[in-house]
Formats: C-alpha cells, structure tokens, sequence
C-alpha cells in the first residue's frame, strides 16, 4: 500500500484482499472520487472486509467474490493494483500477472508482496523442518517482478 501510494480520485484493485489489511487504507486514500475493488475468493473473507469498508463509511469501496485466475480483464481499468500475500497461492502466478497488468492504466503502478522462498520454513510436530523446494511460488522471485513490471510499463 505504501509502495503504491494510492492518490485520491484513483482506481484500485486489491488481489487477494483478505479481510482489508490493505484494502481499508487504500480505500481512503483513494477518497471522495476513486474507486477502490478488494476481491478474494472465500467468502468469508469478503464479508469481513465489506463489514470493516461498512464501518469506516468508505462507500466508494467494495470486497467482491472472485479467482484472481478467473477475473474478467478489461484493459486500463485502474491506477493501482496491490496484490499482497497472494501470489504464492496461485498456480501460474507469472501468468496471472501479466494478465491483470492489463488492467492498469499507463503510467498505473503495481505492488507486489510475497515471501521470500529462501526465509519460509515450514515446520510440524511431526515432520522435521523442511522448505519447500518446487512450489510454484518459490520461483517468482524479485527478477520475475521485475520483468513482469517492465512488460506492463509499471516500475519495479
Ligand atoms: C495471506 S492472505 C493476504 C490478505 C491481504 N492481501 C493482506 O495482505 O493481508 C491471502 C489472501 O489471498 C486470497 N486468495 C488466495 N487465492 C486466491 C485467488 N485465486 N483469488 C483471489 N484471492 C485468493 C486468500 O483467500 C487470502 O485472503
């Protein structure tokens, strides 16, 4: 959210906004003419973020239902795309970047999180610890960002 900087009277798209995290600020950053769109899949998230949008009376805001992989693109929709802590948990996450770039419109900026593969450890009672070595995640590292950005115009 930082990194993007929303501006007001821009256009977000918040990938895989959880329960609003990020979503509530750029929200109101994005206040009185922007739109700001958090979507995820479970629908149980969505409703948390829609109460959390509710109770700070940003109406300009919305949580939808919806797959990241399955979003219909309209090309230069928005300003901003966040998508944080989400692409590890798709796929083809190159790809779906590449396909939501289009969204944005020129000279729009796109902010990335994602764990860094070589901190994550997972770890069990049972099992010892190990690190996961070909999930796709693991491979979208700060050189795909940044080729992904340079195709979209976007700045790394
Ligand atoms: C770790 S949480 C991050 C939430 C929020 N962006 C944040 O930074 O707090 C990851 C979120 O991505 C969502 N997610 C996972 N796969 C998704 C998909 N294919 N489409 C949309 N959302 C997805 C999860 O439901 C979850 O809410």
């Amino acid at each position: 959210m930082q990194l993007a900087l929303p501006q007001p009277g821009e256009d977000l798209l918040d990938v895989g906004c959880g329960r609003g995290a990020s979503l509530l600020p750029a929200a109101a950053a994005v206040t009185p003419r922007g739109r700001a769109i958090g979507i995820d899949k479970p629908s149980a998230m969505v409703s948390q973020a829609t109460r959390a949008l509710a109770a700070r009376g940003l109406t300009h805001a919305f949580a939808v239902v919806a797959d990241a992989d399955a979003l219909p693109v309209r090309t230069g929709t928005f300003d901003v795309l966040l998508a944080g802590l989400v692409l590890q948990f798709l796929p083809e996450p190159q790809r779906t970047l590449r396909r939501l770039t289009h969204m944005i419109r020129p000279g729009g900026r796109i902010a990335i999180c994602t764990p860094a593969a070589a901190l994550m450890t997972w770890t069990s009672s049972t099992a010892p610890q190990t690190r996961p070595s070909s999930s796709s995640w693991a491979h979208l590292h700060r050189n795909e960002h940044e080729r992904t950005c340079r195709e979209s115009t976007a700045q790394p």
